[in-house]
């Protein structure tokens, strides 16, 4: 008899956010319709209780407000239930002092999942580095439910979140000026247009004053860091 194959695929970018419905430290959540308008970052951690990951959920929601300015809402899940998700929280606030930060609340949602079902859907489980533990996954989805970006971390290594918010930044300024942006790009810096779809085109471009063009395939423009500062906070 042919075996049943029962292997969720991965979702991927572009694609829509896969939906589920899910208890939270804020209550129910339907994911993502209730996101619909804004930018989410659904992301997962280990286990509570764990060093590595205390120190994520201080500094996440030590950038909450930041990311919210952004129109970005924060979402966070592990395979522990509920009752052990509300226990770590308290402790952070009441206990952990970390790089200055203490008595933090974290405000944002997080997801309990013991059936890992959410965590399969999205592909968090990655069975070479823990069979029950979900990875670090991060997950960029847009205002149309939209996976927009995504990035897998292992278990030791503790996210960059300054990182989360300049990629968060960097994508909506694509969206808003239909540039891309180059590597270590920051508000301020120089964009990239994107390349010529013809010789004229491109002859165009290397005779337009506004662009920079090292070579046919390479312009970059200038983008002031107020008109993107402008354009992507508390729109
Ligand atoms: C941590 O968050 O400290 C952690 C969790 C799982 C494995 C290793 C570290």
């Amino acid at each position: 008899m042919e075996e049943k194959n029962t292997i969720t695929p991965m979702p991927r970018i572009g694609e829509k956010a896969p939906e589920f419905v899910a208890q939270t430290t804020q209550g129910q959540i339907n994911f993502p319709q209730d996101y619909k308008g804004s930018w989410t970052i659904l992301f997962s951690h280990p286990a509570d209780f764990t060093p590595v990951c205390t120190s994520e959920f201080m500094t996440f929601a030590n950038m909450e407000e930041k990311f919210a300015e952004a129109n970005c809402k924060l979402v966070g899940l592990s395979v522990d239930g509920l009752y052990s998700h509300i226990a770590w929280l308290r402790t952070i606030k009441e206990k952990i002092e970390y790089k200055g930060m203490k008595d933090i609340e974290v405000k944002f949602p997080l997801i309990e999942d013991i059936t890992m079902d959410v965590a399969k859907k999205y592909g968090m489980m990655m069975p070479g580095e823990s069979n029950t533990k979900a990875v670090r996954a991060v997950f960029f989805i847009d205002p149309n439910s939209i996976i927009r970006a995504i990035i897998y971390y292992p278990l030791s290594l503790g996210r960059n979140f300054d990182e989360l918010y300049r990629a968060l930044i960097a994508m909506q300024t694509a969206d808003e000026f239909g540039i891309a942006t180059p590597a270590d790009w920051v508000p301020g810096d120089d964009v990239i247009i994107s390349p010529a779809g013809s010789c004229g085109m491109a002859k165009e471009r290397m005779e337009d004053k506004d662009l920079d063009c090292k070579d046919w395939f390479f312009c970059t423009k200038k983008l002031d860091k107020e008109k993107v500062l402008k354009a992507v906070l508390k729109k």
